[in-house]
């Protein structure tokens, strides 16, 4: 018999109440069940994205809600400057060039958060840029982007939008899209949201919406205005995902009942003890600045990423991320947001320190489980 304990950055746990809800019956879409059920998502989304925008929810994983931000804003040719620190970034720019549009990339070494200045620098030097493109947490990285930062200087520049992909950061810290001047956000549901996959949400600030009024690129189901039309009638334009839908409810009045700050202040210090953990078990971190979603851990030469992730997987039931493209093999992702407690990082922290003891990896047992403990317990 094994127990399975899941601490991917996406999908997260799901609580036992959301599962049991989205079992129900299923309901009709176009009924006034249905309606009422999405108008309390609409007005809580507003909670939890902190804007007065309304925020479309779209039937597909997160990408969809990337592909219409692009498809439903931009224009042919617009020039856009991408922050590519990571697999996440890199998707942006794959989007926004299946669009047509002119791609500035900023690389960003894996690792690493994107410098602001050096956005300001390119915005000062080139007055045709209409977007830019970031992610809140790299997840490819663990790294956090300093997106407060770099809206307040996008802010200035009334014909650049900031445009950002907080997948992995809407419901993990703070994101306050309208004090930040924040243009696009989206997020998913397999994240914060502890929901399945299969939700993408985007708001849009009203001067996004000024560009989507002219944007000529081609779209048909990820089409943002249309989405919006819908929402106001407290409907979608096409058969939403019903379940998801009712399963969002209920995470959002969960979320509405432990606050936002309390919810921030919960990821932080899971954060610090998974942080704590791993360093304890004598392995560095591999974000420079690492975000409160997931843990990414450099791991020795020695000791192969692949197997470790796998071990963990198949012989004590711990499923974390290995790393992608060229660090696959090279780091582990833990991560620590949504349905994720103390006890589950704990039982990754023991884990992880058991499994690298089967691969001859010496670590002190017991080390990563004590100085976690330490940070939750305050001490
Ligand atoms: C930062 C970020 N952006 C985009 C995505 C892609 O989302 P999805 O796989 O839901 O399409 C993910 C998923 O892991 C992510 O973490």
């Amino acid at each position: 018999m094994q127990k399975i304990y899941l601490l991917t950055p996406g999908p997260t746990p799901i609580p036992p109440n959301i599962l049991l809800k989205m079992a129900e019956p299923i309901i009709h879409h176009r009924s006034p069940q249905y309606e009422e059920v999405f108008q309390e998502v609409r007005e809580n989304l507003l909670y939890l994205f902190q804007t007065k925008n309304e925020v479309l929810v779209l039937a597909s994983s997160g990408t969809g809600a990337m592909e219409g931000s692009v498809a439903s804003i931009f224009s042919r040719g617009d020039r856009v400057l991408v922050v590519n620190g990571g697999k996440f970034g890199q998707r942006w720019e794959q989007i926004c060039s299946t669009y047509g549009l002119e791609v500035i990339s900023l690389d960003v070494t894996w690792g690493e958060a994107v410098d602001p200045s050096l956005i300001e620098k390119h915005l000062k030097n080139d007055g045709s840029i209409r977007g830019v493109f970031t992610q809140a947490t790299e997840t490819s990285t663990g790294v956090v982007h300093p997106i407060k930062e770099i809206a307040e200087i996008v802010k200035n520049y009334e014909q650049t939008l900031m445009v950002v992909d907080a997948i992995t950061g809407i419901g993990v810290f703070d994101v306050p899209m309208d004090q930040w001047n924040l243009d696009v956000v989206v997020t998913g549901s397999q994240k914060a949201l502890m929901l399945p996959p299969g939700l993408a949400m985007a708001s849009v600030s009203d001067k996004a919406w000024q560009f989507a009024k002219n944007s000529d690129l081609p779209k048909y189901y990820f089409n943002f205005s249309k989405e919006l039309a819908s929402a106001k009638k407290n409907q979608n334009s096409y058969t939403p995902a019903v379940s998801l839908i009712i399963g969002l409810r209920e995470a959002l009045r969960m979320i509405k009942e432990e606050g936002l700050n309390n919810l921030f202040a919960r990821h932080e210090r899971l954060a610090s003890a998974a942080r704590a953990g791993v360093l304890a078990l004598g392995l560095p971190l591999f974000a420079k600045s690492p975000s409160n979603a997931l843990t990414a851990v450099k791991l020795p030469q020695e000791i192969d990423g692949k197997k470790l992730v796998k071990l963990l997987r198949d012989k004590y039931g711990i499923t974390i991320a290995g790393g992608q493209d060229h660090l696959k093999g090279k780091i582990i992702r833990i991560a620590h947001l949504g349905y994720i407690t103390d006890f589950d990082l704990i039982i990754a922290l023991s884990g992880l320190g058991m499994a690298l003891g089967d691969m001859g990896y010496s670590v002190n047992l017991g080390e990563g489980v004590k100085a976690a403990t330490e940070v939750l317990n305050g001490q």
